[in-house]
């Protein structure tokens, strides 16, 4: 990646008495940044920001987020028009390359994605030795960790053939493995891709159907879970993203890389927390004990939170949660569900918070998993397969980020410094001395 920063002054910083000028750079859009790279060198001192919410970890020009506006955008491109307008795959292509693709680019990369679905024959047998009601999360971790014992042809980082062959890989096998989890899981035997399918559409019938009874695609379906898709592929240098960044600094190789990013997402404070939400419906249960909820919510002390609630950058309305209601209630009206009790807590609580003080102040909006958690359900998911499929979807923006960083020349090892508080140097103690 070619940088594209704009030197734009300096920052002067006065440590002990000596002032030292700290460069500034300017992206095309969003704050700028100071450069601290010399600071140590320079001072002996280093920053301290626990959570990097005030650091910038690399140059990207892959996504881009205003948390104050509530704006997304891939590559410039509005993620609502994404999600209206074009369909996942295209927007795989789009993150990976940086353009919206030509119809001959785009039908050549459909057909080499669709080639690429199959595992190896042997890859099924790596899913026998788990325990038979293994997690779908805890084998998505193996499996995928497991690809680079399969696909040795696709591990040299720095051959770019090589690099764009994991790419296609990876999008096109993540559905066929997340599908085998989920099957796996429930005791059924696995379900074949089929060519004829379209991405969305092949994933669910790999889910759904049975060797009794094959499952006819609900287009409906098929549309609100490519929208998903599209609103889960990527969201700048997230948890997981970073943590992919971060393993893939030490040159390890993408399918390991990819790993390390599922177990970071597992948690419930990232891709876990719709799971989280529906339960939290569940357990209001009616829209009577909405309000006493809500008290329990703004109680400190009583460690409830509002899950789908809030956002570390989005300090407005989350521009994939307006998406996500929408196809919510596509779902709904498809399944035939729309007196659904849960859907009617979510848009009470919803309309009581976005009207409340203490959500008002604290800038406190629905999240994405806000309305997924119960859009997957009516879909037929169980909550947990939820964090499998944001994984699965959230794998294109891990592996676009991942190539970026490999072919930025700035890219070192990441590796954090500490300010350490524990005890300094002592003597060993024999053990009957202590
Ligand atoms: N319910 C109630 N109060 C909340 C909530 C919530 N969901 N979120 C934040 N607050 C309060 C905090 O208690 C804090 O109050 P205070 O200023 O009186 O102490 C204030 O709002 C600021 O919150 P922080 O914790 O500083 O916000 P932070 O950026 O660290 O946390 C987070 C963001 C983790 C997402 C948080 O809002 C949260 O836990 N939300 C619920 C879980 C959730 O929905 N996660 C999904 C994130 S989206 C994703 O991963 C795809």
């Amino acid at each position: 990646m070619e940088s594209k920063a704009k030197p734009n002054g300096s920052a002067t910083l006065e440590v002990n008495g000596n002032k030292i000028e700290l460069p500034v750079f300017s992206g095309s859009t969003g704050p700028d940044v100071i450069d601290i790279r010399k600071l140590y060198a320079q001072t002996g001192m280093f920053t301290y920001d626990p959570g990097f919410t005030s650091t910038a970890s690399c140059e990207s020009q892959i996504t881009y987020i205003d948390g104050d506006a509530g704006v997304l955008l891939h590559r410039g491109y509005p993620i609502d028009q994404l999600a209206e307008k074009s369909n996942f795959l295209e927007v795989c292509y789009l993150l990976l390359k940086g353009e919206l693709p030509s119809v001959g680019d785009f039908d050549n990369f459909k057909t080499t994605i669709t080639r690429h679905t199959m595992l190896h024959a042997q890859f099924d047998r790596f899913f026998e030795g788990y325990r038979r009601d293994a997690h779908p999360m805890a084998v998505m971790v193996g499996t995928v960790g497991a690809l680079s014992a399969f696909y040795h042809d696709s591990l040299d980082i720095n051959d770019p053939v090589q690099r764009m062959i994991t790419q296609h890989r990876l999008i096109a096998k993540m559905p066929t493995i997340a599908a085998r989890a989920y099957k796996y899981w429930i005791g059924q035997p696995f379900v074949s891709p089929r060519n004829d399918l379209d991405y969305a559409s092949n994933f669910l019938r790999m889910c759904f159907a049975v060797p009794a009874e094959d499952y006819v695609v609900n287009p409906v379906l098929a549309k609100a879970m490519d929208k998903i898709f599209i609103l889960h592929a990527d969201h700048e240098q997230n948890a997981s993203t970073s943590t992919v960044r971060l393993a893939g600094s030490s040159d390890a190789n993408p399918f390991a890389c990819i790993a390390a990013g599922i177990v970071s997402l597992w948690g419930p404070a990232h891709g876990g927390a719709n799971e989280a939400c529906l339960k939290m419906l569940e357990e209001i249960g009616t829209k009577e004990n909405i309000p006493a909820f809500i008290e329990k919510v703004k109680d400190k002390n009583s460690g409830v939170k509002l899950m789908g609630f809030g956002h570390r950058v989005y300090k407005n309305y989350d521009p994939r949660a307006k998406v996500m209601q929408k196809a919510c209630h596509e779902v709904f009206k498809a399944v035939g569900v729309q007196d659904d009790p849960l859907l009617e807590i979510a848009v009470e609580l919803e309309k009581i918070a976005l009207s409340d003080p203490y959500f008002i102040e604290r800038k406190l909006y629905p999240n994405i998993d806000f309305y997924s958690g119960i859009t997957l359900r009516a879909m037929g998911f169980p909550v947990e397969m939820f964090t499998v499929l944001f994984a699965l979807a959230r794998t294109v923006g891990w592996i676009s980020q991942w190539t970026e960083m490999n072919e930025d020349s700035a890219q070192k090892i990441g590796r954090p410094r500490q300010l350490y508080t524990g005890a300094t140097t002592r003597d060993y103690t024999p053990a009957d001395k202590r």
